[in-house]
C-alpha cells in the first residue's frame, strides 16, 4: 500500500517535475526529478534495466526528510524517472530513509535494504537520532517495508558500537547463495568501522566481524560501504567523513577511498593493503558499485561535496550522479573508465594530430558542453615544457581550466572562473604518473560538470560549475612548447 507521504511526494514529484525542462539538466548524466539529491541509493540491474535510486528531498533544493527517488535505464546513460520509492512514513524511519542497496531474491522480487532513521532527543535536550537497517520489496515499481523491521538495530552489533550512526547497508550474494551485508558504524573512539553481518535468506542478519576500523586515521565517520571482489584483490570502499589532508591523496573534509587487501571469506579476515583516493576533484561522494550482468564492476557517485552544496531561490533541481565507470586493476591500483555504453552516444566527430601549442589557441570544431573528447600531450623540444592548460565551458568572462605541471607530476583544475559567487574550494591538484611530460587527458562535458579520466583511467578527477551554456568554448595553451593531438565528440544523449 503507497502511504499518504509517499502519494503526496510522487503526486509532488510529478506536478513540479514537469517544469523542468530537459534543456536546463545535464543531458546523460541522473538529476533529481525535482528538488534535492544526494547519494546514490540501490543501484542494480534488475528485471533488464538498471535501477538508480536515490537520497531525495522532493520538496526543496536543500536536504530534508530523505525518501528514495528512483530512476531506471537501458545503458546507464539515459534515465527515465519512475515514482519515488520510498517515503519516511514508519515510526522507525520518520527522520529519514537514509542510504541502502538493492538486489533480486531468487523469487525475483526486489530487495532494498535502507537506513531507518527513528527521531530520537535525549533527555539532555540534544538530538541523538537511532538508525537501524530496514528492508523494502517490490517489483521495481512499488515497496513494501516488511513488518519485522528494523532488521537489524542496536542489539545486534557489538558493545561499544553506536546506533546513532549506524547506517548505509550495501547488500550482497555470496557465491553459495547466501547474503553479506557491510554497514559504517561508529565506534568508541569517536571514529567508523565497517561492520559485516550475514543472512541464509536476506531477511533474518547476524553479526559476523568488525572488517576494517578507522582508527582516526583516514578521517573519523566512514560512511557508504561498498565490499567487491576486483580482478582477484578484495575492494572495501568507503566514504570518510572530517578527513584532514593527506599530501594530495586526501583533502580536508569529505573524502572516499578503496581499501584494497585480500578477504578470507572462511575466516572472515578482510587484509587491507594499500588505500588510494576514488576521485581527485571536487565534487565526488558516497559511491556505491554494481555487477553487470557481463561482469563489470559499475561505480557511481554523488556529483557533489557536502561542503560546497549552495543552491540558488530559482533553482528547481540541486544534485547529480557522476558518470557510471568501470572498474578495473591496473600495477595495483584502481582504475576507472567510463562505461563503455557511452560511444553509443557519440555524434559529430571532429579530430585534430600533431598541432602545435605555445600561445593560447582554439581549434575549429572544438568546443561545447555535452562532449567526450580526449587530448594527448607531449613536449615539443627535448627541453619540455613548464606547464600546459586546457580552459573549457570558456566564453567571455567564465572557464574552468585544467593545468598539467610536468616537473610536479600534477594535475590542478580549477572553477575560480568558471562564474562562481561563492567563496568555498574551487581549486584540487593530485599527482599523475608523468611518462616523460606525456599525459592523456580524456574530459566529459555534460553542461554543468566535467570529469577527466586521466592516462587511461589512473585517475578520475570530477567537478560541477554553474556556467552559463553559451560559454562553450574550449582553448589550449602552455608554457613552453607541446604538440597535442584532440578526438572530440559531441554527446546526442536523445539518439
Ligand atoms: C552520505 C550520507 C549517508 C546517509 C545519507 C543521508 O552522504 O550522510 O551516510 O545515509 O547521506 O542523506
Amino acid at each position: 500500500m503507497t502511504s499518504a507521504l509517499l502519494q503526496k511526494a510522487r503526486e509532488y514529484e510529478e506536478h513540479y517535475g514537469a517544469y523542468i525542462s530537459d534543456a536546463a539538466r545535464p543531458a546523460f548524466h541522473l538529476s533529481p526529478r525535482v528538488g534535492w539529491m544526494n547519494d546514490p541509493n540501490g543501484f542494480c540491474f534488475y528485471k533488464g534495466q538498471y535501477h538508480l535510486f536515490y537520497q531525495y528531498h522532493p520538496y526543496s533544493t536543500k536536504w530534508g526528510p530523505m525518501h528514495w527517488g528512483h530512476a531506471v535505464s537501458r545503458d546507464l546513460l539515459r534515465w527515465e524517472y519512475l515514482p519515488a520509492a520510498l517515503a519516511p512514513d514508519e515510526a522507525y524511519d520518520d527522520a529519514g530513509c537514509f542510504s541502502g542497496s538493492a538486489l533480486e531474491l531468487p523469487d525475483g522480487r526486489h530487495l532494498l535494504m535502507y537506513t531507518g532513521v527513528r527521531s530520537h532527543m535525549d533527555e539532555d535536550g540534544v538530538r541523538r537520532d537511532l538508525q537501524t537497517q530496514c528492508l523494502a520489496v517490490g517489483d521495481g515499481l512499488n515497496y513494501e517495508k516488511l513488518p519485522s523491521n528494523p532488521v537489524i538495530a542496536g542489539d545486534g552489533i557489538p558493545e561499544g558500537f553506536s546506533v546513532h550512526d549506524f547506517r548505509d547497508p550495501k547488500i550482497f550474494r555470496n557465491a553459495d547463495g547466501s547474503y553479506g551485508c557491510v554497514v559504517g558504524c561508529r565506534t568508541q573512539d569517536g571514529s567508523g568501522a565497517i561492520l559485516l553481518f550475514e543472512s541464509k535468506n536476506a531477511f533474518d542478519w547476524r553479526f559476523v566481524t568488525v572488517l576494517d576500523r578507522c582508527w582516526n586515521e583516514y578521517g573519523r565517520m566512514w560512511e557508504c560501504p561498498d565490499f567487491f571482489e576486483l580482478d582477484g584483490k578484495q575492494i572495501l570502499m568507503t566514504s570518510p567523513q572530517d578527513m584532514s589532508a593527506v599530501g594530495l591523496e586526501f583533502h580536508n573534509g569529505d573524502c572516499t577511498m578503496f581499501l584494497l587487501g585480500d578477504y578470507d571469506p572462511a575466516a572472515h579476515v578482510f587484509d587491507r593493503q594499500a588505500v588510494q583516493a576514488v576521485d581527485y576533484g571536487l565534487d565526488f561522494y558516497a559511491p556505491q558499485t554494481l555487477l553487470a550482468p557481463d561482469g563489470r564492476r559499475i561505480v557511481a557517485g554523488w556529483m557533489q561535496n557536502w561542503d560546497t552544496c549552495v543552491s540558488g531561490p530559482e533553482d528547481k533541481w540541486f544534485g547529480q550522479v557522476t558518470l557510471p565507470r568501470e572498474l578495473t586493476i591496473r600495477d595495483g591500483r584502481v582504475v576507472q573508465n567510463p562505461v563503455r555504453e557511452l560511444a553509443a552516444l557519440h555524434g559529430r566527430r571532429v579530430s585534430y594530430s600533431d598541432i602545435p601549442v605555445q600561445e593560447e589557441l582554439t581549434l575549429r570544431g572544438v568546443y561545447g558542453r555535452t562532449i567526450d573528447m580526449t587530448v594527448t600531450v607531449r613536449p615539443r623540444s627535448e627541453c619540455g615544457y613548464t606547464n600546459f592548460r586546457m580552459k573549457v565551458a570558456a566564453g567571455s568572462q567564465h572557464y574552468t581550466s585544467i593545468t598539467y605541471t610536468p616537473l610536479t607530476s600534477t594535475l590542478r583544475v580549477s572553477r575560480d572562473h568558471s562564474g562562481t559567487n561563492r567563496d568555498f574550494v574551487h581549486v584540487r591538484e593530485c599527482f599523475v604518473r608523468d611518462r616523460g611530460g606525456e599525459i592523456k587527458l580524456r574530459v566529459i562535458l555534460d553542461r554543468f560538470s566535467a570529469e577527466i579520466f586521466v592516462n587511461d583511467g589512473e585517475q578520475a578527477v570530477t567537478l560541477t560549475f554553474h556556467t552559463p551554456l553559451s560559454a562553450d568554448g574550449i582553448s589550449f595553451q602552455s608554457q613552453g612548447k607541446t604538440v597535442i593531438n584532440v578526438e572530440k565528440y559531441d554527446i546526442v544523449a536523445d539518439k
